[in-house]
């Protein structure tokens, strides 16, 4: 004890720029997702806006496998901080590619995270989430973390103190933050050692967050908890709205996303609907993540923001 103190007396006197800085806390953020309020406010009792099929971007309307028309560090700019994508092999090397890399390939998984790691690098003050769709049963280790690594993602990357967490167990965006450990990953398969042994930081969906049905043709999105892993209980896992419409072409079940339908599915009131025909479901709460195609039409930010209480 006595040491520390005289030690910590010392840094004081020997401070070059003769203030206290030296022996004082590191700044913590003022800001954080665009709000002080946010700073304050839990991860678990956040909502963020989310790209579905964030790499399947095009501006060419002909391609019918695209679900978004804007590329990532456009998404991020217009406040999207959860960034859904499909990954699987194209000549061995992992692509993010819509249903097979032969309809929609959208890229090297690495050009992707790069492309991320750059925009967290110039943001400091944002959390991202990430949800991964593992449908070919990848290894985790072998295939998926090696491009984290790549990309420098792993070196940001939270690493939760519990497995699973519950959504009331999460740090707030401003401890996230000031840790320096703010991006949040999630896998549908395989990360609960399943496919090759777990990663800290690639944490397992379905034991902490739920889905409601996916690809719904329906724009009234009727809420209902489709896919979800205890032990925890449902309100005890955060949730999300997939929040994307689909039209099914010629009745041949055929299912492609809807951008005539985008500004209204993407505006407040479909959105603000879903999320309270969910709440019931999620404890009476906001949904975590509202996920949309097509998130540069329509009021999208708006709503969230709206669900976070805080001004557009
Ligand atoms: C956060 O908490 C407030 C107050 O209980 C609640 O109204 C809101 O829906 C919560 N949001 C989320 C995403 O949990």
């Amino acid at each position: 004890m006595f040491f520390s103190i005289s030690f910590s007396l010392l840094c004081l006197l020997l401070s070059p720029s003769g203030t206290f800085s030296a022996v004082l806390p590191a700044k913590r953020a003022t800001v954080c997702n665009g709000h002080a309020v946010l700073c304050e406010r839990p991860y678990g009792n956040t909502t963020f806006l989310g790209s579905h099929d964030s790499y399947a971007f095009s501006s060419d309307p002909l391609a019918l496998a695209r679900d978004q028309e804007v590329d990532i560090p456009t998404q991020l700019g217009l406040g999207v901080r959860f960034l859904q994508a499909e990954g699987h092999l194209n000549d061995g090397v992992l692509h993010f590619c819509h249903t097979s890399c032969l309809l929609f390939d959208g890229g090297t998984v690495v050009d992707y995270l790069t492309t991320v790691k750059t925009w967290l690098d110039a943001n400091p003050n944002e959390v991202l989430t990430l949800l991964f769709t593992n449908s070919d049963g990848l290894s985790i280790p072998d295939v998926w973390a090696p491009a984290f690594v790549a990309a420098g993602i792993d070196t940001v990357s939270y690493v939760p103190p519990n497995n699973p967490m519950t959504r009331f167990d999460w740090p707030t965006l401003g401890d996230l933050i000031d840790s320096g450990k703010r991006v949040i990953t999630f896998m549908d398969a395989g990360a609960d050692g399943t496919d090759g042994a777990p990663v800290d930081y690639i944490l397992p969906e379905f034991t902490m967050l739920w889905e409601p049905p996916f690809d719904s043709t329906d724009p009234t999105f009727p809420c209902s908890v489709d896919r979800i892993a205890g032990p925890l209980s449902t309100e005890e896992h955060l949730n999300m709205l997939n929040h994307n419409l689909d039209i099914n072409v010629l009745d041949t079940g055929v299912l492609v996303s809807d951008p005539e339908a985008a500004a209204t599915t993407n505006g407040v009131t479909s959105i603000i609907a879903d999320a309270n025909g969910c709440a019931p479901l999620a404890g009476g709460v906001a949904p975590n993540f509202v996920m949309l195609d097509f998130v540069n039409i329509g009021e999208g930010l708006q709503a969230v923001n709206q669900l976070n209480g805080v001004p557009s």
